[in-house]
Order: C-alpha cells, then sequence, then structure tokens
C-alpha cells in the first residue's frame, strides 16, 4: 500500500476543511461579505436614489448583495428574508415597508444568528435586540421642518390639505407627528383634510384631484409626506386652473432633484431633505455587525430644508 507524505495529507484535510467550514455557516470564512437587501418597492424618486446607492457602495466594496424588490408587499420582505436566511446570508438589510407584523421573521434572522439592519423606515418590535441599528432619517423631525417652514411662510394661518405616506409606514406616523407639533401653537394653521396618496406621483395626483373637487378655493397650502405625491398634486392644480406655489403654498419631503426644478419653476415652494445616500452608512453597520462591535441604535442623516431661495444655486450639487 501506499503511503502518503505528510505534506499530501495536511493539503487533503485543509481541502474538505475549507467547504465544510463555508457550508457550516458564515460566507466571512470565504472573505466576502454577502448581504441580503429587502427593498420595499420603487414607488418614488427617492426610493430609486436609494436603491443604486445601496448597490453602487456594495459593488464598491466587493459585497455580495442579494436584491429583492417587495413591490410594496409585506409578505414579499417576510418571503425574501426567509430566504436569505435559508441562504445563509452574513447580514441582512431590511427597509420595511410598515412598522408592524415583523417580530415573527425577526426572531428566525436572531436564532439563525444573522444581524439584521434596519434602513431608512423602522419597526414596532417589543424585543429591539431583533435589529442591530437603524441606518436612516429622524422622520418626525422632518415633518416638524416641513410644518415649521410652512407656519412662517403662512404667518401662522392656512387651510391645508395633507396629503400622508404609505398607511402604516413609518413616515406616514412620524412625519405627520411631527408636522402636527410645529402647527400646534399656531391655531389658525388648520389640516382641513388628510388621506393617503402611497408616495406615489399618480395616487398624490388623483387625491388631490379628490381635495380640490371638494373644497376648491379653500384650500391654502398643501403638506405632502414625499416629493412625488407634491408633483402629483402640482399636476392636478394646473390643470384645475390653479397656481401651484403661488395660489396654494406646497411643502413637501425628500429634496429629489425633479423637486429642485419645480421649485425653480416656481411650483413648489420647500422641500425637506430625506437624505437617501445611506449605502456608505449601511455597510460600515453591516461589517462592525458581523464582527461583532458594538453600534448605537440610532444612525440618524443629517438633514435641512431647502426652500425656492436655494434651489437654483443648489441644483447642480444635488446627487439624487
Ligand atoms: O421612507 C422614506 C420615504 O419613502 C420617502 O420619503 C419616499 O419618497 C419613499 O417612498
Amino acid at each position: 500500500m501506499k503511503l502518503f507524505s505528510k505534506s499530501a495529507l495536511l493539503l487533503a484535510t485543509l481541502c474538505v476543511a475549507i467547504p465544510v467550514m463555508q457550508g457550516c455557516s458564515k460566507n466571512v470564512s470565504s472573505g466576502q461579505l454577502v448581504v441580503g437587501f429587502s427593498q420595499i418597492g420603487s414607488e418614488s424618486d427617492w426610493r430609486r436614489a436609494h436603491t443604486k446607492n445601496i448597490q453602487d457602495e456594495a459593488r464598491k466594496r466587493g459585497i455580495k448583495l442579494m436584491f429583492s424588490d417587495a413591490q410594496q408587499k409585506q409578505e414579499n420582505q417576510i418571503k425574501a428574508i426567509k430566504n436569505f436566511i435559508a441562504q445563509k446570508v452574513d447580514v441582512i438589510i431590511l427597509a420595511p415597508v410598515i412598522t408592524s407584523g415583523w417580530e415573527p421573521v425577526l426572531r428566525e434572522a436572531k436564532a439563525a444568528k444573522i444581524p439584521v439592519i434596519l434602513s431608512d423606515r423602522t419597526v414596532d418590535v417589543s424585543d429591539d435586540s431583533l435589529w442591530v441599528t437603524h441606518v436612516g432619517p429622524n422622520l418626525t423631525e422632518e415633518g416638524r421642518m416641513a410644518g415649521e417652514w410652512l407656519a412662517k411662510k403662512m404667518n401662522g394661518k392656512a387651510n391645508i390639505v395633507e396629503l400622508t405616506g404609505t398607511a402604516s409606514s413609518a413616515p406616514a406616523r412620524d412625519r405627520k407627528i411631527g408636522f402636527q407639533n410645529a402647527i400646534k401653537n399656531f391655531p389658525g394653521m388648520k389640516i382641513i383634510k388628510s388621506q393617503t396618496g402611497d408616495f406615489k406621483r399618480v395616487t398624490g395626483q388623483q387625491v388631490m384631484e379628490a381635495f380640490i373637487a371638494s373644497e376648491g378655493k379653500n384650500i391654502q397650502a398643501v403638506y405632502a409626506h414625499n416629493d412625488d405625491m407634491a408633483l402629483g398634486a402640482i399636476q392636478a392644480l394646473e390643470a384645475a386652473g390653479i397656481k401651484p406655489g403661488k395660489d396654494v403654498i406646497i411643502v413637501s419631503i425628500d429634496g429629489v432633484k425633479a423637486a429642485f426644478e419645480a421649485m425653480i419653476a416656481g411650483k413648489l415652494n420647500c422641500s425637506v431633505e430625506c437624505n437617501p445616500l445611506m449605502g456608505p452608512a449601511l455597510f460600515d453597520a453591516c461589517e462592525k455587525a458581523v464582527k461583532g462591535i458594538a453600534q448605537p441604535k440610532e444612525m440618524p442623516s443629517k438633514e435641512q430644508c431647502f426652500d425656492q431661495s436655494v434651489a437654483a444655486k443648489l441644483i447642480g450639487s444635488r446627487k439624487y
């Protein structure tokens, strides 16, 4: 019988060991981080910029990104997370469409020892250890900035119609609360109608048409929870012969390029920034999470309020 040399035996042992290590759990052992990203959909310019920034950053860092577009459905997000768990990804990034209903699937991820990082929106769960950190905006603060700006612009007096975001989502809830807090000291600032436009341009337009049909010239201001719905509202106002930005003052949230263009055209009055460029902060968080490095629960982005007075000067430097 032929005897193997010591080095041949060592090589044989390694060849068996390496695939076993890869298969048994973490892809980290192969050197490449594997991240599953469950995205909400592509409902707005903001969302598309968010997706692109995360995909670009993953590519730049050599991270393998498994991307899933849930087309606005929580059930699709839950399926995607279960699939990421089955694939033994290293980290899961979740941009949750709504706040509730996440606990069971997040428990599954925790049981599989896969850290979950929240991007953009937040979840309501009883156990905060189910997610590592939230990389995203302070949504209440965005609503507050919009309300403060509008109260000042309207000298504390306006009949406002509100286009809210997706029902039961964190931004729809928090941007409403922030705005209400900002206007509560101005009894003349009244929200006369409020309805969801689902963060979409076409829905924003349809809801605004209904507002115009029922309230007509009674409407003095529009508060839209995102730019896309404000742009839809602008179309509805113009179709009704009302001048957006002049007859009706409009404030929205996101700060996308199309909002800057609308401000320069005098049709939108103000947009509060919601920065979608979270890729770098997200993957820093992923890399720390796999190493078990402790992180703050909140990693908010720095944001500001842009109005018509600065739009022309700043549009060239906008990245989304
Ligand atoms: O959650 C962030 C919001 O979702 C953005 O304001 C909006 O444009 C997007 O669809």
